[in-house]
């Protein structure tokens, strides 16, 4: 009787922990853009810093870029940041889009 109220206790209390968990990124993300722009996408990285990657996540900013101008970048190359046309598909390319512009709504 005792150790089935506790259970359910305790799944309540993990709960808000889970909640408040840090965004997981993607696999191409982790792989290829987190070096520089970190988990958090603001560039707080060492990386970042050396190379002055800019705060993806800045509200501002990404409404004044397009998603074409955002695709373009990751597959040609910005300043100081790498092309990744050649190692990331189309597709993955898009995903990053999104994950980017997530950045944002979640307010990371
Ligand atoms: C070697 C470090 C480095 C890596 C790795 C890197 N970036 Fe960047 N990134 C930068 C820097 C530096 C800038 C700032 C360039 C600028 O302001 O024009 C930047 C800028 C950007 C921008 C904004 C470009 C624009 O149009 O203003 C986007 C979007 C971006 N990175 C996405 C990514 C994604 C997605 C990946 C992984 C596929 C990635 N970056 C990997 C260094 C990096």
């Amino acid at each position: 009787m005792r150790r089935a109220a506790i259970l359910p206790a305790l799944l309540l209390l993990a709960l808000p922990l889970a909640a408040q968990e840090p965004v997981k990124r993607s696999a191409a993300w982790d792989a290829n853009c987190s070096v520089c722009h970190g988990d958090d996408g603001r560039g707080q990285t060492e990386e970042g810093l050396k190379k002055k990657a800019r705060n993806l996540a800045d509200p501002k900013w990404q409404a004044s870029v397009s998603d074409g101008r955002l695709t373009s970048s990751i597959q040609r190359g910005h300043d100081k940041m790498p092309a990744f046309g050649r190692k990331l598909s189309a597709e993955q390319v898009k995903a990053l889009v999104a994950e980017i512009r997530a950045l944002v709504k979640q307010g990371s």
